[in-house]
């Protein structure tokens, strides 16, 4: 796929890694669609960045736990931009919240925001393209979704994954799903940022550093322009996952 020109919707972009994806799909000439949930003054900044580029953006307010405003968020995109061509599922939360204290409320909201918004995006998209169109979905995830520690979040995360699998099937052959999963790229939102980076337990891989953004948009615009991986994942962890 050539990027230049395509629709682009990227989740949770106001801040963080969704920022830094908005931006490069900005820098490559997409059309984007800048979601937020809470963090607007941000949103509207990363739109100020890509329309400083000479890149179309706009911002688009949806509760994804919420899933008519889901479905709000993909009718707003068509209306606004055109038919969604590139979908990148980066909001997510993150409780840290083991299995004895894991409550119903807590896994539901997890697999709503997590799971459900991807999901229902991507049935919003297949519906918006005509059927020989080309798209992409790619979904974040984590090298490790085994997590006793945030005992939701991680099974999510594993649901996403067979996610992108079902999907890479049930949309081909235009639309290609895949799947990055991070590694330590930067400190989660729930650590207050003024606390040094070695009292922070951040599980390094072999790379022995962070990842940087830059690191996770070349993943992204790699799976763009690829048309023939689907269903995968690629692995943006410094080797973290082997070790
Ligand atoms: N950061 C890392 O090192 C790392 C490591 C492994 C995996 N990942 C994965 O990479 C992705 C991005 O990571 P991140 O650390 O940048 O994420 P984050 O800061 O924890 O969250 C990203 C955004 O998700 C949005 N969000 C959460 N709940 C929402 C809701 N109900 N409705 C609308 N938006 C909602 C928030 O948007 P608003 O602020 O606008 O509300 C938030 O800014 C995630 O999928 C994460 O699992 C990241």
């Amino acid at each position: 796929m050539d990027p230049n020109g395509k629709v682009a919707l990227v989740t949770g972009a106001g801040l963080r890694v969704g920022r830094a994806l908005a931006l490069a799909l900005g820098d490559a000439g997409c059309r984007v669609a800048v979601h937020y949930g809470r963090s607007e003054t941000d949103a509207q900044e990363t739109a100020s960045l890509i329309q400083s580029m000479g890149s179309q953006a706009v911002t688009i307010q949806a509760d994804l736990e919420d899933a008519t405003q889901v479905a709000a968020l993909a009718a707003a995109v068509e209306d606004q931009l055109g038919p969604i061509e590139i979908l990148v599922n980066n909001a997510s939360i993150f409780d840290k919240v083991g299995l004895d204290d894991v409550s119903i409320e807590n896994w539901d909201r997890h697999f709503a925001i997590n799971v459900r918004a991807p999901f229902l995006l991507a049935q919003a998209m297949q519906s918006q393209l005509t059927s020989d169109s080309p798209g992409k979905i790619i979904s974040l995830n984590d090298w490790r979704t085994a997590r006793p520690t945030r005992f939701a979040y991680g099974v999510t995360k594993t649901a996403v994954s067979g996610l992108t699998r079902t999907l890479a099937l049930s949309m081909a052959p235009n639309v290609q799903a895949n799947e990055i999963s991070l590694g330590a790229i930067l400190p989660p939102s729930d650590i207050p940022t003024d606390r040094p980076r070695n009292e922070i337990e951040i599980d390094l891989g072999p790379a022995d550093r962070m990842g940087s953004l830059n690191e996770v948009a070349d993943a992204m615009m790699m799976l763009i322009k690829n048309d023939f991986i689907t269903g995968e994942t690629v692995n943006v962890d410094g080797g973290r996952h082997i070790q």
